[in-house]
């Protein structure tokens, strides 16, 4: 077996980025982040802390009323494109490097995060110069226009399971409508978007606009969430952090985004073409080990076609590649982290214990050599679950389904919107009405008609209900970082008449 080209080397070393400066923490302390694919350790990193946030925090105020406020609409523009170029030129060396951080798969990190990131920062370069205000037409002899301003200082906080692509959502957005940057990535996978600060280096954006600062969550992002000196706060990751920051945020009114967890169904109908829901149920949950905010993790089968479908399901679980995520046949990689692990196979117990049958997977796979010390999962099917158990309404956020029957479509929509989250939906039919009304009735942010996990820079990701609040990408991502003020001018020269003689 072959390991990784980033992994084979002495740990690298990497330091915080903050005014444009590569800095030892004020601490002095570092962590180790490892490769999960092997446990051996990839990088040391600086161990960001409240005195570097604060540092950090000063940064981009300075960057904010300064050079950056200066920097014309165009010329953001022309850093974010020449920054989605770089970043395409070096495609290959960062995929390798988020598959030996995070543990994803190299054709996932090479095919779909890495030009995902291109894609990002390209669509959001061509915003910067088309982010305008508008004149309204108000009564009488005045003139009212509107300008759309940046927020300010944008303290982000992003998870570990697309690493370079999260930092990607958040800066592109951010950066185009004008704002600076603390970005706070997570502690398991800090490598390449402390390797994007380089390239934003190179891309020429004045020292202080972004800064990013490596360290762990109740220090590091708690000292973010709740500064003063932040005008917004976005994060993405758990629904119990998510409500810390909202409360932390709440202190300050800072303003906040936030994409939380979720637990979305994906249906088949029994109208559904089988062999593409089968492959879609697989993207749906396998993909990146299912850790995947808007994974398939409820499949819910018509009771008609319940049999067959699990039959064939279950062969094709069966089949995944797991193991070496550095290989390109490789399907599926190991879990972020032993922690993630642990998690999983209690999630695996729980099934047991709530009557829920493990139909295949359920524990780790047998490989071989450092392998052996990986987080690797094999990928899991409970069948027989009812909505109402704790495998039904909690993110385990792993490799593991539940499958659920339904009977019709209104016992359908009621199992599938009970459940605290809103992030998005799968639907499987021909029935092209059954699909629209399912997406009208669906509550959540994202419906996949006969198709899963799609997503692009221009169309909008969030959540209702406890997924969170705002919506990344496209066009609604710059409301989240942008504001409105609005200017009154009087065009008759005549005092106001109220108070007049
Ligand atoms: P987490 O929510 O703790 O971590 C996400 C980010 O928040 C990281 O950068 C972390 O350092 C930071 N963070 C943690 N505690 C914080 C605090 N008190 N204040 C400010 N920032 C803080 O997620 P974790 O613990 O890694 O994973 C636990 C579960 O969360 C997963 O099993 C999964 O269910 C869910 N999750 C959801 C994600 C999503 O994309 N919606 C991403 C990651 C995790
Ligand atoms: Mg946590």
């Amino acid at each position: 077996m072959s390991s990784t080209q980033a992994a084979a080397e002495t740990p690298r070393k990497y330091q915080l980025f903050i005014d444009g400066q590569w800095v030892d923490a004020e601490s002095g302390k570092t962590f180790e982040t490892p490769n999960p694919a092997t446990g051996k350790t990839l990088a040391e990193v600086a161990e960001g802390d409240k005195a570097d946030i604060d540092k950090a925090v000063a940064a981009a105020r300075k960057a904010f009323e300064g050079k950056w406020s200066k920097t014309s609409a165009r010329e953001r523009g022309r850093m974010l494109y020449k920054l989605s170029q770089l970043i395409e030129a070096r495609a290959k060396e960062l995929a390798e490097l988020e598959t030996a951080d995070n543990g994803k798969p190299i054709r996932e990190a090479q095919y779909i995060d890495l030009p995902g990131v291109v894609e990002n920062f390209e669509y959001f370069a061509g915003w910067a110069t088309k982010i305008e205000g508008e004149t309204i037409p108000v009564p009488g002899q005045m003139f009212n226009y509107t300008l759309r301003e940046p927020v300010g200082v944008c303290g982000q906080i992003i998870p570990w399971n697309f690493p370079l692509l999260m930092a990607a959502w958040k800066l592109a957005p951010a950066l185009a409508a004008g704002n600076t940057v603390v970005l706070k990535p997570a502690e398991q996978t800090p490598t390449t978007a402390l390797e994007l600060g380089k390239l934003i280096q190179e891309a020429g954006f004045p020292d202080g606009v972004v800064n990013i600062v490596p360290g762990f969550g109740e220090t590091a992002g708690a000292a973010l969430a709740s500064h003063k000196g932040i005008d917004k706060i976005a994060f993405t990751g758990s629904t119990e952090v998510g409500k810390l920051i909202a409360k932390a945020a709440a202190d300050n009114l800072t303003k906040v985004s936030l994409e939380l967890g979720g637990k979305a169904p994906n249906i088949v109908f029994a109208d559904a073409d089988m062999e593409q829901a089968i492959n879609g149920a697989m993207m749906g949950i396998f993909f990146n080990q299912g850790q995947v905010c808007c994974a398939g993790s409820r499949l819910f089968l018509h009771e008609e076609v319940k049999d067959e479908f699990l039959e064939r399901f279950k062969e094709r679980a069966g089949k995944i590649k797991v193991g070496d995520p550095t290989d390109k046949a490789t399907q599926m990689g190991p879990q972020v982290s032993e922690e993630q692990l642990n998690r999983i196979k209690s999630y695996v117990d729980l099934a047991r214990t709530e009557g829920a049958t493990v139909l295949s997977g359920g524990c780790p796979p047998t490989l071989e050599g450092d392998f052996q010390k990986g987080y690797f999962f094999q990928p899991t099917i409970f069948s027989e679950v009812q909505n109402t158990m704790r495998v039904a309404q909690e993110e385990i956020f792993g490799p593991v389904v539940s499958v659920i029957t339904f009977k019709d479509e209104s016992d359908l929509i009621r199992q599938a919107n009970e459940v605290a989250y809103g992030l998005s939906a799968g639907i499987w039919t021909r029935d092209i009405t059954r699909a629209h009304r399912f997406a009208r009735e669906i509550k959540a942010g994202v419906v996949w008609i006969n198709t899963f996990n799609m997503m692009n820079a221009a169309s909008p990701f969030g959540g209702y209900k406890q997924s969170g609040y705002g919506r990344e990408m496209g066009k609604h991502a710059l409301e989240m970082y942008t504001q409105v003020k609005s200017v009154w001018v009087d065009l008759s020269g005549k005092p106001i008449g109220w108070f007049g003689k």
